[in-house]
């Protein structure tokens, strides 16, 4: 096996390694993937500034999270099917997050349920994504079984009432378990260690949901399963709700505009995300890179800002950092790893970016985390 350097390289071996329709559902976006694209080709317009003979000894990217102690400031983020882009994905990438030091975030749309996540971590805590379903009863179940699991951060999405048209998803009839239709045999036949590890584990259905919410037995698609189990009226009224039943730490994911950053800290929560929902929800939105600073300038004092979107690198960490986002998230970057060889890859992913953090913030002449600011990009090529 060649020498693996580069997210890119998981995402390549992951394309070869996951049947298609869960490889798709992975790396695409909404409608024509411009914002999807934008996540990523933003971090490249933004340039950094080397600085030379600045002691580089005794460096460390630790810092924290909602005052959580992390090794680098990079979470796993929520995404949905995890355990379909390898068997059991979501313990692996769990039990790969806990060794490295950084946080874990199992979503809703997880193949593990949340017990299985907390046993097969010996009940190491972890944070909980939170969709907010029609289903009221259901929610609050889910809570309660967050709570019981150690979760110490509940992640309530905010942009994901309807469901973004991403075409592959639609083409290639995803579900979960997948059909078994001629063309998802064929392609099932060229993945054969994807098709060994699912046959040996039972885990393979929506684990949170089947069997909990009444008359759920499996999903169909996701697109109508989501149109028809997904409560279009989530308001902030309901984040009052969730937040009163939790009475833990609270993290809003999807927050792209300045009033909305405003509501966000009304509503008392103790960090939001910066996020365009990885370029798969509103197509033509802004990167979140761009949307960012002006976030981090209106409300940054009042309350913990992260970002996700488009981090493939240390690099694009760093850039993060500098513009103020106290954590950044990756989806994609260890989905691949993931893909390509289950719990070794998710490290091997979380590895290379520690790698170029610490390297890049070494040229940038920091040695800590928590000195990364504005003054190591180059002026007039970041958004302010
Ligand atoms: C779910 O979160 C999705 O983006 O598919």
């Amino acid at each position: 096996m060649p020498v693996i350097t580069t997210i890119e390289e998981l995402r390549l071996l992951a394309k070869k390694r996951v049947p298609r329709m869960f490889y798709d559902y992975a790396d695409s976006g909404s409608w024509t993937e411009s914002t999807y694209r934008a996540n990523e080709s933003d971090f490249q317009k933004i340039k950094l500034r080397q600085r030379v003979a600045v002691n580089m000894e005794g460096r460390s990217t630790a810092t924290t999270m909602i005052g959580q102690k992390v090794a680098m400031p990079v979470a796993i983020a929520p995404t949905g099917l995890t355990g379909m882009q390898h068997a059991d994905g979501e313990i692996l990438a769990a039990r790969a997050a806990k060794k490295f030091g950084v946080p874990f975030t199992l979503s809703t749309m997880s193949i593990c349920s949340i017990e299985d996540v907390s046993k097969g971590t010996d009940g190491h805590p972890f944070w909980f994504q939170l969709y907010v379903m029609r289903d009221r009863d259901f929610i609050e179940r889910l809570i309660e079984r967050a709570r019981a699991a150690n979760c110490s951060a509940l992640v309530i999405t905010l942009d994901l009432q309807i469901l973004g048209q991403r075409h592959k998803d639609l083409k290639n009839g995803l579900s979960a378990p997948p059909k078994l239709t001629i063309p998802n045999i064929l392609n099932i036949a060229t993945k054969p260690r994807w098709a060994l590890g699912m046959l040996g584990t039972s885990r393979r259905e929506f684990g949170n949901i089947v069997g909990h919410v009444k008359g759920v037995e499996n999903m169909g698609s996701l697109s109508a399963w989501t149109a028809q189990q997904f409560d279009p009226r989530l308001n902030w009224g309901d984040v009052e709700w969730i937040k009163k039943r939790w009475g833990g730490k609270i993290i809003l994911k999807g927050i792209q505009d300045v009033e909305d950053a405003r509501l966000a800290v009304e509503s008392g929560a103790d960090a939001m995300i910066v996020s365009n929902h990885g370029g798969r929800q509103l197509d033509g939105a802004q990167s979140s890179i761009e949307a960012l600073p002006a976030i981090v300038d209106a409300v940054g004092k009042q309350i913990e800002v992260h970002m996700d979107g488009g981090i493939r690198s240390g690099q694009d960490v760093l850039k993060a950092r500098a513009l103020g986002a106290q954590g950044t998230y990756i989806g994609r970057a260890f989905l691949y790893g993931l893909g390509a060889m289950g719990q070794p890859g998710v490290e091997k992913a979380l590895q290379i970016i520690h790698n170029e953090l610490d390297l890049t913030m070494a040229f940038c002449g920091r040695t800590q985390m928590d000195t990364v600011d504005k003054s190591i990009l180059l002026p007039g090529t970041f958004p302010q």
